[in-house]
């Protein structure tokens, strides 16, 4: 039997949040897209709790969590290093943490975990209480591939790293040379071989993107989100303006 495995996709549903905060009308509701991940096949879902609130709120965490535990597969919940929001994670108990670094003026997360002196003594109180609060928590950082990350990573006892593949998917977007992208990946990933510490990927992919990212058969998995929420735009715009138009033709009148 072929022991042969795809990779594993995580879809991040932070931006049905944004779009629900625009109007706070409950709608889109996160639940039914959560459902809708898990009834396509996803592996998992990611959302990331942001310290300004601006898409996910504390209560989705629970809801969303409902429905992956359904589905029996992993909630992967996407925090900065925040002290109330780190205690709120572990309240939650997601199976998988992603920590992330975040800054309020961004927007989106645009670099990797600062693993210099200071964050690496921050991320390892971060983990270690993670750790303690909830009992067999998975552990990734999202981090730029480089040796010295790859090397503290591996010191921290990280379950993975998530390699931020945003200045890749730009380069991808922009049809610049993305080969010095891939060469990092490959170096990264080899320092790993060997160590516990897994190698995932996100931010920025599409499925154009994605391609030379499988082709080099590395990440073990993928967390993508703006680019599925924004194509599946496309994928019913059309069909649900004929529905609304097929209930209006039951109320025709003279004018
Ligand atoms: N992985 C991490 C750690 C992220 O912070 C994000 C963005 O929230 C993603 C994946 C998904 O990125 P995108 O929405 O650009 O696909």
């Amino acid at each position: 039997m072929s022991s042969l495995k795809s990779p594993r996709l995580g879809v991040n549903i932070d931006h049905v949040a944004t779009l629900r905060q625009q109007r706070d009308e409950g709608y889109p509701n996160i639940q039914r897209a959560a459902k809708s991940v898990m009834e396509a096949g996803a592996e998992q879902i990611t959302i990331h709790l942001r310290e300004d609130r601006r898409h996910i709120q504390d209560l989705d965490v629970g809801l969303v969590k409902e429905i992956t535990d359904e589905y029996n597969r992993p909630l992967n919940l996407e925090i900065g290093s925040n002290l109330d929001i780190v205690k709120y994670a572990i309240e939650m108990k997601p199976q998988w943490i992603c920590l992330v670094p975040e800054k309020r003026e961004e927007k989106t997360t645009e670099g990797g975990l600062d693993l210099g002196v200071k964050g690496f003594e921050k991320l390892r109180n971060v983990m270690s209480e993670l750790r303690s609060g909830i009992d067999g928590v998975k552990i990734s950082l999202f981090v730029e591939s480089s040796e010295e990350v790859m090397n503290k990573s591996i010191e921290l006892n990280a379950d993975a790293v998530e390699i931020h593949t945003g200045s890749f998917a730009i380069d991808y977007l922009r049809n610049k040379d993305i080969s010095k992208h891939l060469e990092s990946y490959k170096k990264s990933y080899e320092l790993l071989k060997g160590s516990d510490v897994h190698f995932h990927a996100g931010h920025g992919l599409t499925d154009k993107s994605v391609i030379p990212l499988l082709e080099l058969k590395l990440f073990e998995e993928y967390n993508i989100g703006h680019w599925i929420i924004s194509e599946s735009i496309f994928s019913s715009l059309g069909g649900v303006t004929q529905e609304l138009l097929r209930s209006f033709s039951d109320y025709k009148f003279e004018y």
